[in-house]
């Protein structure tokens, strides 16, 4: 269904909250629980769109998953279905590039499909690489989706030097891996989020490890698990951003903070966001804290290539910090937002130019010039998310800084990521009422 956000301006961000569960981390657990032969219970799996595509998808392959007093119990077999039906992977790309993994892997005779933004995403880049491993395996003539796969017997254990730094990649080749002969490594340009290669751990699965590289060895038979999910660094992102540009004083509870996730905060920091990281802990195989955030004066900054995988999913919130701080915040090496939900370059700067920023695009980033004054940085008017959800909270996060109101276009697939968000974002303090159209 459409819908827009209707939000006023003006406001701070206060309280504690915890936002949406970690749709990475949820996905993988549903995925890897499916494969593991016998029940694994995972508690606070996050219930999006997403990752009820991803439930989907493990049902069709023959694992039983039930909710239970607010757990998720997933039983594998440890076998998968060799065919199933066209597998709808909606707004998912991790579900469409993880799952090719495991089809793969498993010999299953599947085709992935998906809504309009996902049928556009480059598929390439898993096909290729699992072509080289001995995969039957197609997409369409544009590289984008359908991904069609078909039982190709055993796939051959390889060695893999990635080019393009995406833990979706990774993860799709480890999963392949775990059915192949012999051992399959994968080396990345830069780190990039290890939730599979964590997890997999957590299922008693070994992976070696050595700077950017991950192995697993084919033949590993998951065992099943128990653990609890996060919460989600890339959704928090929308209130450390509101909170810093806006002030207040907010608590973002039990939040995933693994290291490969957590680049958005150190580039807030480096903003002159004050940002305090409370109580770190552990939550199954990744680390977790409560992490306050009470303004700060923000100042632009530069923004290279070496920082984008660690902050890859925050940057619509971070083009919002860079505008409200003082100074030119330039982006560089950040070619892979291009090929995200959206065009999260353009549609970020179309967005912006329409709240009266002056910035531009370039073919791998961005230049904003930030307003840094104390009232209201951002004029008010229509943006359009294009459909992108973090496009869309990123937008209405903006609304903490404009003169008058904002009203956020196609707003729906909100609900892949973080369902709650306008309930939890008008506790918090924004004024924010979602409108169907
Ligand atoms: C994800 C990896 C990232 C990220 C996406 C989720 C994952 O994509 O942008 O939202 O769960 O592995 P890439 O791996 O393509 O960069």
């Amino acid at each position: 269904m459409s819908m827009r956000f209707i939000v006023s301006p003006g406001g701070e961000l206060n309280g504690e909250l915890r936002v949406a569960s970690d749709k990475s981390v949820s996905h993988r657990a549903v995925l890897l629980a499916s494969l593991a032969d016998g029940a694994s219970e995972i508690s606070r799996v996050l219930m999006s769109e997403d990752v009820c595509a991803t439930i989907s998808a493990a049902r069709i392959c023959g694992a039983e998953v039930r909710e239970e007093k607010g757990r998720l119990i997933v039983s594998g077999t440890g076998r998968l279905k060799n065919s199933a039906p066209e597998i709808d992977c909606g707004n998912s790309g991790t579900l469409m590039r993880l799952f090719a993994g495991i089809a793969a892997g498993w010999g299953l005779n599947v085709r992935l499909a998906g809504d309009s933004s996902l049928m556009r995403r480059p598929m390439r880049r898993i096909a290729e690489p699992l072509l080289r491993m001995g995969a039957h395996i197609t997409v369409a003539e544009n590289g984008a989706p359908p991904v069609d796969i078909a039982n190709g017997g055993r796939l051959r254990g390889t060695a893999h030097n990635l080019e393009i730094a995406s833990a979706q990649v990774k993860s799709a080749l480890l999963l392949a891996g775990l059915r192949a002969e012999g051992e399959t490594s994968v080396s990345e340009p830069l780190a990039t989020r290890d939730h599979t290669e964590r997890m997999l751990e957590v299922f008693d699965v070994r992976v070696r490890r050595e700077n950017l590289m991950a192995a697993v060895s084919g033949g590993a038979q998951l065992s099943p698990a128990r653990f609890g999910i996060p919460a989600d660094m890339s959704s928090a992102a929308f209130f450390i951003v509101g909170a810093a540009i806006a002030g207040g004083e907010i608590v973002l509870k039990e939040t995933g903070i693994n290291p490969t996730r957590t680049g958005a905060v150190e580039l807030l920091r480096r903003m002159g966001a004050r940002i305090e990281v409370l109580d770190a802990r552990e939550m199954g195989a990744e680390p977790v804290a409560d992490i306050l955030v009470s303004g700060g004066e923000l100042r632009g900054i530069e923004i290279g290539a070496a920082d984008v995988p660690a902050a890859i999913d925050e940057f619509p919130a971070l083009f919002i910090a860079a505008a409200a701080a003082k100074g030119e915040t330039v982006l560089t090496g950040a070619g892979e937002l291009r090929r995200k939900e959206s065009d999260r370059i353009a549609a970020m700067i179309a967005g912006l130019r329409r709240l009266g920023v002056e910035c531009e695009e370039t073919e791998d980033g961005a230049r904003i010039e930030g307003k840094g004054e104390k009232s209201a940085v951002f004029s008010g008017g229509e943006v359009d998310s294009q459909g992108d959800h973090r496009v869309a909270m990123a937008f209405a996060v903006a609304a903490l800084r404009a003169k008058s109101e904002i009203t956020v276009l196609d707003c729906g697939n909100v609900a892949t990521s973080f369902p709650d968000f306008a309930k939890q974002a008008t506790a918090a303090g924004l004024r924010i009422v979602p409108e169907n159209d």
